[in-house]
């Protein structure tokens, strides 16, 4: 579908304490508020079509990295012909120079390789690749964002085993996980796995 495209662009970011400046600090912790807690209800998710695939993650520190930032991720894959697949982001507290968040496969050998990007998005076409954004990101209290994503996403991101069955398994065996990489923990600073809401399969 043509809208796709767009879908891709439409890209809900709705950073509303977002900052994209690289000149600006950051207070220090000490000096600053806690970030009040969003409203309940703040994001609407998408409706989760009957006979999804549904999973969630839930991001917290990398254990030894200190952070202010968590937040809660759905998956949501509906069966064929039901429409794109979806991932609803949800981050609260705060963090400075954002510059990556993806879904990854925990596979050492392989260096924890990237099956789908979330932020920033590649354009339909673009090859596959670890893009930064510039300048980092900053938000504080709430970024949101609704990334829609098809099996030609998928397959961009693992030429050598395109397709669902492979995503789905890993998914199946909680091999997946969503990361925010940042400046100063480029690597990951805060990570959950995902785990299936129900089955890990088309009902
Ligand atoms: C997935 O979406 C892209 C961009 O919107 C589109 O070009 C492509 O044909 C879609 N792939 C499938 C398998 O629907
Ligand atoms: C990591 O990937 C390699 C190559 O695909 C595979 O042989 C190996 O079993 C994987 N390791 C795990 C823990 O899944």
């Amino acid at each position: 579908m043509a809208k796709l495209n767009f879908a891709l662009a439409a890209l809900a970011l709705v950073a509303l304490c977002a900052v994209a400046n690289a000149s600006y600090k950051m207070p220090p912790p000490s000096k600053r508020p806690p970030p009040k807690k969003p409203p309940m209800g703040w994001r609407m998710r998408p409706e989760v079509p009957a006979g999804s695939i549904s999973a969630w993650s839930y991001l917290m520190p990398v254990e030894g990295k200190e952070s202010y930032g968590k937040g809660s991720v759905q998956l949501v894959i509906p069966p064929a012909g039901m429409g794109d697949g979806w991932v609803w982001i949800s981050l609260e507290g705060w963090m400075h120079d954002v510059i990556m968040m993806h879904i990854h496969e925990h596979n050492t050998t392989l260096g924890n390789p990237i099956r789908l990007d979330l932020l920033p998005r590649l354009p339909p076409g673009a090859p596959a690749g670890a893009v930064k954004y510039y300048p980092p990101l900053d938000y504080y209290g709430q970024l949101g964002a609704t990334i829609y994503f098809n099996s030609t996403d998928i397959d961009r991101w693992n030429p050598t085993m395109p397709g669902w069955d492979y995503f789905l398994g890993q998914l199946k065996m909680g091999m997946l996980y969503a990361n925010v990489h940042t400046v100063a923990n480029p690597g990951g600073e805060i990570m959950g796995d995902f785990k299936c809401a129900d089955m890990c399969s088309w009902m």
